[in-house]
């Protein structure tokens, strides 16, 4: 049952809250307007944009770079749908502020096939029937393109410690696996004498 609330009191409480409901828009509307000119370079070509300092990286490729194969899942760094390379190296872009890629390098699942060709590791999942919905494939793909240059002679247990921060509702790790051996065992072929 609801408490009792006299009707005066009732009354004040909701002139107060529309009071600050204005006053909280109005600052809203502040920060709407102030913008942040921010230079990047996203799949190898230069880009110069305009953000609020509020915006997420992983809100600017989807929304204003419309690259939107960089998918939002928890919003919080958990699962690694997010994940992207910032210069070169895996981050979670629901975690950083497109202000703070000022300078850098992005690159995102878009820019891994080059000339119409599939990344190696692209072209494996594929074969190795490694997705499902493929929700969290972009993330997973670019957390292995980090491993694998990395860790180019790497083992199982290594591949599934690389998977353990990407998380797939679909639970198809097995498969995931198998297509990242399969990177491997081809990388040995084309180079049989580099060193396990
Ligand atoms: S959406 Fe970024 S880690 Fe889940
Ligand atoms: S393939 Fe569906 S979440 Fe991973």
């Amino acid at each position: 049952m609801l408490p009792f609330v006299p009707r005066n009191i009732l009354a004040a409480h909701r002139t107060l809250c529309s009071v600050v409901a204005s006053e909280c828009r109005g600052a809203v509307r502040v920060n709407e307007t102030r913008t942040v000119s921010i230079s990047t370079t996203v799949n190898g070509m230069p880009s110069r944009r305009s953000v609020e300092p509020r915006v997420l990286l992983s809100d600017f490729l989807r929304h204003e770079l419309e690259l939107t194969g960089t998918h939002v899942g928890c919003e919080h760094g958990v699962c690694g749908a997010c994940t992207v390379l910032l210069d070169g190296d895996p981050v979670r872009a629901c975690l950083m502020l497109a202000v703070q890629a000022e300078g850098r390098s992005i690159t995102t699942v878009e820019g891994l096939a080059t000339a119409g060709r599939l990344h190696p590791i692209q072209q494996a999942f594929h074969e190795s029937h490694a997705l499902q919905c493929g929700f969290c494939t972009p993330g997973i793909l670019m957390t292995l393109v980090a491993f694998l240059r990395d860790h180019p002679d790497a083992g199982e247990p290594a591949i599934r410690e690389a998977l353990s921060g990407n998380l797939c509702r679909c639970t198809g790790y097995q498969a995931m696996v198998d297509a990242v051996l399969l990177v491997v065992e081809r990388a040995r072929r084309v180079a049989p004498n580099r060193s396990a």
